[in-house]
């Protein structure tokens, strides 16, 4: 997407195959700093400080990763060494494991001195299919978007970062919003802030960049406007989904999902295949990150619980949007457009 009129994806091997470049999101929105990350271990730091964040982005960054371990060891030893690495960077965004899967199998059964050639093809191959996922997304979510547009602009809600800064491009909750501004429908969005680390803030420059009019809210603002009648559809992204529709999201999404299903305003979950854990049917089997007390800003002694996600309950969702189109949040619905169940 553009940035200061320029296109730009959040990540991109270097030419010569030594580094992987990415947008550094803690610098944002203040600076557009591109981080050169030289090897395993500098990914997998970016990826558990949050340089690089986004579910979709934490598993492409993770494969280049193991792109990058292959290029300097590529033994078995090494490679097994590197996946534990990354795999263990952050917990909740399934992603991760999907695309170092993804990674090793198609190392299998080729030679050592092979594998870091085909292990940069298969990361490339994952970043592509993610930006290709993501506009199929913003595809399917159009019809229903288009549905609860009245008299004046649409009125869209969201939450956390789920736009293109999340994935390699497009995004997966702002893909829709993104095409309809494009294709000139008047479209407006609710940024809900997202403490603690104002993800909404990445949502609010990234909209500006590409020049969808939007306003930042504090999260505790949208249920307010969501009772006022100001939003005509939430819609957010996934870091993992059950295979019977259950949504893992950032902290503070389930609160939307309530006030929405309060008042009748429709709560769209839009996610590539690569954050459906088919392994896992409840929410409640989904491992939630516990992050640092500091990132709170609490006083020095003060206790703080600081759990980085929640987990939208299926029943909540009025529907899930994914690559192959829309379904029910259900495990019949996500059988219908994958043919698995769990
Ligand atoms: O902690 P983060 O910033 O990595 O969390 C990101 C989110 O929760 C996004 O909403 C999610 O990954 C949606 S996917 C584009």
């Amino acid at each position: 997407m553009r940035v200061a009129g320029k296109e730009m994806r959040t990540i991109w091997p270097s030419p010569d195959r030594r580094a992987v470049l990415a947008i550094d999101q803690r610098a944002l929105p203040g600076r557009l700093e591109i981080a050169r990350l030289e090897g395993v271990e500098a990914v997998a730091h970016a990826i558990r400080d949050m340089l690089v964040r986004g579910a979709p982005l934490i598993g492409v960054a993770a494969a280049y990763g193991l792109a990058l371990a292959a290029a300097r060891d590529p033994s078995d030893a090494a490679l097994d060494a590197a996946r534990a690495l990354l795999g263990a960077t952050r917990p909740t965004a399934v992603n991760l494991r999907w695309a170092l899967d993804r990674v090793g199998a198609a190392l299998a059964n080729v030679p050592p001195v092979r594998r870091a050639e085909a292990a940069f093809a298969e990361a490339d191959a994952i970043a592509e299919d993610d930006v290709r996922m993501c506009r199929q997304i913003g595809e399917h979510a159009l019809p229903l978007l288009r549905a609860r547009k009245g008299e004046g602009p649409l009125r869209v809600m969201t939450h956390c970062n789920a736009g293109w800064l999340a994935t390699v491009d497009w995004g997966t909750a702002l893909a829709p919003v993104y095409l309809l501004h494009r294709a000139g429908v008047e479209v407006h969005v609710w940024v809900s802030e997202t403490r603690p680390r104002n993800q909404g803030h990445l949502t609010a420059w990234e909209l500006a960049g590409e020049g969808v009019p939007h306003t930042l809210i504090v999260d505790n603002a949208a249920g307010h406007l969501i009772a006022r009648g100001e939003v005509d559809a939430v819609i957010v992204g996934s870091d993992r989904t059950t295979a019977a529709g259950d949504v893992a999201n950032k902290v503070g999404t389930y609160l939307k999902a309530l006030a929405a299903r309060a008042h009748g305003v429709p709560f769209y979950v839009a996610l590539p295949s690569s954050s459906i854990d088919f392994r896992v049917t409840r929410g409640a089997e989904i491992p939630i990150e516990q992050r640092d007390g500091r990132e709170v800003g609490a006083g020095v002694g003060v206790a703080v619980q600081n759990p980085a996600f929640d987990v939208t309950p299926a029943h909540l969702v009025s529907a899930l949007i994914t690559e192959r189109g829309v379904c029910a949040a259900s495990a019949e619905g996500l059988a219908a457009l994958f043919g698995r169940a769990a």
